[in-house]
């Protein structure tokens, strides 16, 4: 029989393709442009480098991404002592396929337990729902001690001072509206425990390696000061920054 696998999907494959097809008529542009003399040679040629550099590169780039990122996200170290404690309860804000969030839940030990949240939009990720995370939960073998389900990171439908860890990967970045990682924070900070633990990773602007990976699109991301500000502003108390790379995690305390 075969054996079933589980899906995480690629990040923003649907934008890769359109990037990516972009970029190729980009190139043809310019292929077509060096055959032609004078100012239209050098328009064309001009349209395709453009194009080129803004998408061609963020698409191949984030081929790469994908290609290299595999099952090996980074989880922060001190988490691995955490999860040694009784009945630890976890909350993974933005879950989507669970790629982390089922790589946390293989090792949790001691009754300990995560439920994951999401809103599970469409474009974040390539078959982002709640059925993909709960049958790779299944696969994974970690059904007993997780769960999951529709919830939003602004407004977190759990009481207070119901978790010791909660954590945000790759996720702050991607609330849009006006104040969502504010709100996202104080949702974090009120579901908490006191001494509990926040976990916070996001894609560094100011690294060489986002702007190889995404091009000008790093824009996109903030530097990583934005996210110490933000966590500071909120009333948790850092502890560590770890880089990895263009990507880099903040572990936070919310004091007693
Ligand atoms: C880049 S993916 C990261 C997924 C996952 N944390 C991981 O490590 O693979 C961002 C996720 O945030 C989710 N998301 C976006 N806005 C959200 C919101 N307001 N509340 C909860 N999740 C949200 C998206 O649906 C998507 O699954």
């Amino acid at each position: 029989m075969k054996e079933e696998k589980p899906k995480y999907g690629w990040y923003v494959r649907n934008l890769i393709i359109g990037f990516t097809i972009i970029g190729l008529i980009g190139s043809i542009i310019f292929v077509i442009g060096l055959y032609f003399d004078g100012i239209l040679g050098i328009i064309l040629i001009c349209i395709g480098v453009v194009l080129m550099l803004m998408f061609l590169w963020p698409g191949i780039g984030m081929i790469a991404l994908n290609l290299t990122i595999g099952d090996t996200l980074y989880l922060d170290k001190s988490m691995e002592t955490l999860y040694k404690t009784e009945s630890l309860q976890i909350l993974d804000v933005g879950c989507g396929t669970g790629r982390t969030a089922i790589k946390v839940a293989k090792i949790l030990q001691n009754g300990g337990h995560l439920t994951g949240i999401d809103v599970y939009e469409k474009m974040a990720i390539a078959g982002n729902s709640l059925d993909t995370v709960q049958m790779n939960a299944r696969i994974e073998g970690v059904e007993d001690r997780t769960t999951f389900q529709y919830g939003s990171a602004t407004d977190i439908p759990f009481d207070d001072r119901k978790f010791d860890i909660v954590n945000f990967s790759s996720v702050l970045h991607e609330l849009h509206m006006e104040d969502g990682p504010e709100k996202a924070l104080n949702e974090a900070y009120r579901v908490l425990k006191p001494g509990g633990y926040l976990y916070v990773s996001e894609w560094n602007r100011n690294s060489l390696l986002t702007i190889v990976f995404i091009g000008i699109f790093c824009f996109v991301f903030k530097p990583y000061k934005y996210w110490r500000n933000l966590i500071e502003k909120h009333g948790f108390q850092e502890l560590s920054y770890q880089r990895f790379g263009g990507f880099g995690i903040f572990s936070a305390l919310k004091n007693k």
